[in-house]
């Protein structure tokens, strides 16, 4: 470009130059001459636009092939050819983790290693442990972001790989730290979980969420807009706007992996009776970083290093005097 450039600054120089040897003047009028020059210099434009669109050309390849490049990625949880089906409806919510081993792509350890957990529908488990103990792979293994290296997870008996990724997506629920909404109104937010939502089942959402009052003060309710990261909410009225958007979905299933660590104690008090209510009739699965949210599991376990350290209640984990109890005590 810097070539073409410094070329054609040049070529009015050679035209006066030629025009002003003896050899030529005595051919050319000063009228010739003139014309020529800005004849010269109108054709650059558009010679320069050509050019400008051949780096465009470039660019955009690259680019697409970046593109193709992502769509033509392999999926990572492949959906099973013959899926059985469980509907929601005829969901108990069993969750059973059979000497279930994963290990991340890359890693030299694994993140969780010959787990067996039992999860009765309608009780709740609580996840303790430090970070880094593999409680979100846990969680994860549960909605299937990743696919267990040995062993398997089930959901009332039947192994989540063979689940169709709909039935899966309807059965399991997540509320963790990290909210997203998008941009868009607050109904707009709260359909995702449910297209066919009424007004009244948004404001019901609402309502158990405990988040109703602060959207009836707002000037335009429902259709208020909220931004890329919803960010006319305080941290502890997106986590509840999630949990109504939870609340509409209806899971069978509940992850909830540090729902309210980002927010302070009040914050986290008003949250609490939010996710109280959501988690009656559905079988829980809480990772708390708090331990007075673990307190009334009906099974606490406690991971240490991939592995399963402790498993019982609080009142069994305290008596036991292990690493429960420590943590408890602090
Ligand atoms: N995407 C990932 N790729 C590789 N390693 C990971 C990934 N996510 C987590 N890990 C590792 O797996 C282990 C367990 O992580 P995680 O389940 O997030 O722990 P916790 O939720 O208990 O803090 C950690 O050692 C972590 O570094
Ligand atoms: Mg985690």
């Amino acid at each position: 470009m810097a070539t073409m450039q410094i070329i054609f600054a040049l070529i009015p120089a050679a035209i006066y130059l030629v025009a002003g040897l003896p050899a030529t003047s005595g051919g050319m009028t000063i009228g010739t001459l003139v014309a020529f020059t800005a004849l010269q210099s109108s054709i650059f434009r558009p010679l320069m636009g050509l050019l400008n669109t051949g780096a465009q050309w470039v660019t955009s390849m690259a680019l697409f092939s970046r593109i193709f490049g992502y769509l033509d990625l392999e999926v990572d949880v492949p959906e099973p050819t013959h899926p059985v089906a469980l509907p929601r409806e005829q969901a108990r919510g069993e969750v059973r983790f059979e000497d279930v081993s994963f290990r991340y792509p890359g890693s030299h350890t694994d993140a969780l290693h010959d787990v067996s957990v039992e999860v009765p529908a309608g009780s709740t488990l609580a996840l303790v442990g430090e970070t880094g103990s593999g409680k979100s792979t846990f969680a994860a293994l549960v909605s299937r972001l990743y696919d267990p290296t040995a062993g398997r997870v089930t959901i009332d008996g039947i192994d989540v790989r063979d689940l169709s990724s709909a039935d899966l997506a309807a059965l399991v629920g997540v509320v963790s730290q990290e909210t997203y909404l998008v941009h868009g109104t607050i109904a707009d937010n709260l359909r995702l979980a449910r297209p066919d939502a009424s007004d009244i089942d948004l404001w019901q959402a609402l309502e158990v969420a405990q988040i109703d009052d602060v959207v009836a003060t707002l000037p335009e309710g429902l259709h208020t807009l909220v931004g890329a990261r919803g960010y006319r909410f305080s941290g502890g009225e997106q986590q509840r706007l999630a949990i109504a958007r939870t609340v509409l979905r209806n899971p069978r299933i509940l992850l909830l992996d540090e729902a309210t660590s980002a927010l302070d104690n009040d914050t986290e008090r008003g949250l609490q009776a939010a996710l109280d209510a959501l988690v009656v009739g559905r079988t829980t699965i809480v990772i708390a970083h708090r331990l007075s949210t673990v307190r009334d599991a009906d099974q606490i376990v406690v991971l240490d290093h991939a592995e399963i350290l402790e498993r019982g209640t609080h009142a069994t984990l305290v008596a036991a005097a292990g690493r429960y109890a420590s943590l408890a005590a602090r």
